[in-house]
């Protein structure tokens, strides 16, 4: 087969990368979750962890983006997000790391509470332009003209860090999950998550390509529809696995998507989010977030209900971070 070809070592050695994770990241049981849903064996592979302001998956993708960025001479990193986006916050910090200048473009107007991820953005430096009623990408292209014109070299990180240079970084936290599983001698029949800007998906799926997982990879979206996702993530492991040099092909129906639990939209936290938060943290300790990793939580807490996830599978709930946003939903929360 042509993906037991694929080598780590290779794809480590000719790809730029600066260290910012801490890795591996943790890979734990959740048996008191399990219990209380009379349901899989649930272990939760822990990249809340991954150190950079409060972690996340971000993370990952920026060891691989900074280290572009500072190939192409970079001074200021420019990316864009929602007001709460855990992503902005992670690269203002991955740039305070590196020297750089951040400008972050986020959407609306400013709130009257700078809580949560905004107000560690303030803390990590970077410059916050709000993009009122504009398009993001308008207000990018802006910023990106205004640094050249002072003489700086800009270099914008896309949406959510989900690019073929981002995605590498969770080609290789498959390897690094696998490791972990053949160690523990575990097999595993999903692993499941929040999915967004597909970056972590496409990331996934070409890693379990490339290293021959044998289970299924399963987004819970967060804000799109099961079309939409699928199409993107699709375009984005096709562009990924060409980076990394990995000759492989994809079908969209290779990237399974569940997009029911979709709620109120992106950031409406319902109760099922809420549920899912209190729940896991009561019965592990472990903080979700309200946005990403709560619906996530809240889509395989129902899918273990329902009896699509059966008893005697095996399950790792891959966390992705979010925790800083807990705090702008506290009024939500409590
Ligand atoms: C906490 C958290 N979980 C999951 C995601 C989704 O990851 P991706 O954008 O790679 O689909 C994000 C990204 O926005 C996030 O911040």
């Amino acid at each position: 087969m042509e993906e037991s070809t694929f080598d780590t070592r290779t794809m480590l050695s000719h790809l730029p990368r600066v260290e910012i994770a801490h890795l591996p990241t943790p890979l734990e049981e959740m048996h008191r979750l399990s219990k209380t849903l009379g349901g899989p064996r649930l272990l939760i592979k822990r990249d809340d962890q991954t150190g950079l302001a409060t972690g996340g998956n971000k993370a990952r993708k920026l060891e691989f983006l900074v280290a572009d960025a500072l190939a192409q001479r970079a001074t200021t990193l420019i990316t864009t997000g929602a007001p709460q986006s855990n992503h902005c916050r992670q690269t203002a910090a991955a740039a305070a790391r590196f020297g750089l200048r951040a400008v972050l473009v986020l959407s609306g107007e400013p709130p009257a509470d700078q809580t949560g991820n905004l107000l560690l953005d303030t803390l990590l430096g970077a410059e916050v332009r709000w993009a009122g009623g504009r398009e993001r990408e308008a207000v990018m292209a802006e910023v990106v003209e205004e640094e050249r014109e002072a003489g700086r070299v800009p270099y914008v990180v896309p949406y959510g860090g989900s690019n073929a240079v981002g995605a590498t970084g969770y080609v290789l936290a498959m390897a690094e999950l696998m490791a972990q599983l053949a160690r523990r001698n575990l097999q595993v029949q999903r692993i499941v998550f929040a999915s967004s800007s597909g970056g972590t998906q496409a990331g996934l799926v070409v890693g379990a390509k490339a290293f021959g997982f044998m289970g299924r990879i399963e987004g819970i979206s967060v804000d799109k529809s099961r079309p939409v996702l699928q199409e993107w993530v699709h375009r984005l492991a096709a562009k990924t696995a060409a980076y990394i040099g990995l000759r492989s092909t994809f079908t969209p129906t290779e990237f399974t998507i569940h997009d029911e639990y979709l709620g109120g939209g992106y950031g409406v936290m319902g109760d099922a989010e809420r549920e899912a938060i209190r729940l896991v943290a009561q019965t592990e300790g472990i903080l979700l977030d309200p946005v990403y990793t709560g619906r996530a939580m809240a889509g395989l807490i129902d899918l273990v209900r329902r009896g699509v996830y059966r008893p005697d599978e095996t399950i790792v709930f891959w966390h992705t971070g979010g925790i800083p946003a807990l705090f702008a939903y506290r009024h939500e929360l409590v």
